[in-house]
């Protein structure tokens, strides 16, 4: 059981708890490997859905698993509620808290903002991503990933290459690898890097190459353009040449190196189709890790709320 009200970040989280959560994943993901789809964990609890940002694979996911857990689901899509008329954050959660939802999960463009929600309602928040600030159940379906296929974290060389400098998967990556034991190698064009990472334990590489050099596991991160002023790098073109990953590159990582990327990929950006249909590469398995570490997560929180009375 997580000791915890609600799910912001990896920041903090210890490795016990990350280890918990992969734990109990690890068991939803087997049992929906087998067909199960019914586990009644959350039998008669609501979960609302709030995303200010588009979505694909973590608002499906995070639905997917409330509805495997049975609980029932609620989507809101910022732009079709109050929010378009000027409702603000606090009073949308009071809102929430009124009609007595368990959990609000919450994806929005200021970083820091799930935490203000998460102080002003009963209900459980679990952060989808803030901003640039964190991603933890994308991180934590990460590492659920990359310990199916090497048995432990501790050790491993993860070189994550992208744009780091305005992606949340890379920030909570950093604080959940890190607690779990393994090196985090990071390269980018100085512009994508933000300082002061290497402080928080980040290797920041010179090259490609040194990243990438005896890696065992290579992340793509997307060139986030609706974050960025123009002017981080010459052209798309040039960043892929310079900065992507091509099948030739694998080579310098280890052979069972395992290739992942949180999605949506920029094919021939950040990867090419050859590196993102390799046969190494996990990046479907990465989406049904998604579905399993959500559910783990508010099973997990859930029974903090039951033992709490909440
Ligand atoms: C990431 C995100 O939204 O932060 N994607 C995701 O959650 N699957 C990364 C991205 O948008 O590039």
């Amino acid at each position: 059981m997580l000791k915890r009200k609600d799910l912001l970040g990896l920041i903090d989280a210890s490795e016990a708890e990350i280890t918990e959560i992969l734990d109990l994943a690890q068991d939803f993901k087997n049992r929906i490997k087998r067909g199960e789809k019914k586990m009644n964990y959350l039998d008669g609890k609501t979960v609302t859905v709030l995303f200010y940002e588009n979505s694909t694979r973590t608002r499906t996911s995070f639905e997917q698993a409330a509805k495997y857990l049975g609980a029932t689901t609620v989507n809101i899509q910022a732009g079709t509620s109050s929010v378009a008329k000027g409702e603000t954050l606090v009073d949308t959660g009071k809102t929430l808290d009124a009609q007595r939802n368990d959990f609000i999960v919450m994806r929005h463009p200021m970083g820091g903002a799930p935490y203000l929600l998460a102080k002003t309602v009963k209900a459980g928040v679990l952060n989808a991503g803030d901003g640039i600030n964190e991603h933890p159940t994308q991180a934590l379906l990460d590492m659920l990933t990359m310990r199916e296929t090497f048995g432990s974290l501790k050790g491993l060389k993860v070189a994550i290459l992208g744009d780091i400098k305005h992606s949340r998967v890379a920030k909570s990556n950093l604080f959940g690898l890190k607690t779990m034991g393994a090196e985090v190698a990071m390269f980018a064009p100085q512009t994508l890097i933000p300082t002061g990472l290497d402080k928080l334990g980040a290797k920041i590489c010179a090259s490609r190459e040194e990243a990438l050099d005896g890696a065992d596991v290579v992340m793509g991160l997307r060139i986030q353009l609706e974050r960025q002023k123009a002017g981080n790098f010459p052209s798309l073109g040039e960043y892929a040449a310079n900065y992507g990953v091509n099948e030739s590159h694998l080579a310098l990582a280890k052979p069972h190196a395992i290739i992942l990327h949180p999605g949506p990929v920029n094919r021939g950006v950040e990867l090419t189709s050859g590196v993102i249909d390799h046969d190494r590469s996990r990046i479907e398995d990465q989406v049904l890790s998604g579905v399993a570490v959500r559910m783990a997560a508010l099973t997990l929180l859930n029974e903090y709320r039951k033992e709490q009375g909440l």
